[in-house]
């Protein structure tokens, strides 16, 4: 997914479903805390607000230097404890090893479903012997759907106005779905709008291709929900979301 200049407005569409849910694991684990695809580091940043030593990588330098700017304005208490850095999550060495890594927001769905066994890798080995490695991802049932999702506004500071409309379409004969994404911004009481768009496409991760990317990375899985509430995966649910550990080799 690639993010130009709508990366200003992510966090006021965020819904935080998904904050309760890596804030309650992180606090089962031990160890230094990595997230892959760490976008604005909204959850990153709690987490090391609760005292942890924390990384963050993303492949673009906008959202790094954004995440950046956020941490100096909001979250100035964990600069000495939280690196952000620009690195590839299908392929990178940051030389440390954590206790807790993770990937929110589906941000390990890009187009292929192929690239989930090196990405594992990666992660895996990033991680201690008994580390926990989590993530989620949008569920086949979700994506294989062609809709329009209802327009939704918000209010950004200084009064603006933003409304995100989303396009999805499903395209079954590569079992990708496309997002075509558009922000309009105002001034209320003006004519004159700004408008950004963002295109991106997810394949269709399944859960057998996620067992089987796990084994190849010599991670076992532990749980797999179908929210964020830790409801049982079933073919019904939105989300996927697998809680696995690494175990010896
Ligand atoms: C949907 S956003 C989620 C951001 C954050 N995890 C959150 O929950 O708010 C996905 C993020 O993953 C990043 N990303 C996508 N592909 C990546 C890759 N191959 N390596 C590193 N980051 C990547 C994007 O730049 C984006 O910031």
């Amino acid at each position: 997914m690639s993010y130009g200049r709508s990366v200003q407005f992510d966090d006021y569409f965020d819904t935080r479903a998904s904050l309760r849910f890596y804030l309650d694991l992180a606090g089962e684990t031990a160890g230094d805390v990595l997230e892959l695809g760490v976008g604005m580091g909204h959850l990153l940043f709690e987490i090391a607000e609760q005292g942890r030593d924390v990384w963050g990588i993303d492949d673009s330098p906008e959202m790094i230097r954004e995440a950046k700017r956020k941490r100096r304005n909001y979250y100035p208490g964990i600069s000495g404890r939280s690196r952000l850095v620009v690195a590839d999550m299908l392929s990178f060495d940051l030389g440390h090893q954590f206790g807790f890594v993770y990937a929110a927001s589906s941000s390990i769905q890009g187009d292929s479903a192929d690239d989930l066994r090196g990405l594992f890798r990666s992660a895996a080995d990033h991680m201690t012997e008994g580390g926990t490695f989590a993530f989620d991802v949008m569920s086949p049932h979700n994506l294989r759907r062609t809709i329009n999702v209802p327009p939704e506004e918000r209010e950004l500071p200084g009064g603006r106005i933003v409304i995100r409309f989303i396009a999805q379409s499903y395209f079954e004969g590569d079992e990708t779905a496309a997002f075509n994404i558009l922000y309009k911004e105002h001034i209320p009481g003006r004519t004159k709008y700004d408008t950004y768009r963002e295109e991106a496409e997810m394949a269709i991760i399944t859960p057998d291709v996620i067992d089987d990317a796990l084994r190849y990375a010599g991670l076992s899985r532990k749980a797999m929900y179908g929210d964020f509430n830790k409801n049982p995966y079933i073919e019904e649910s939105m989300w996927i979301v697998v809680v696995a550990e690494k175990t010896e080799a």
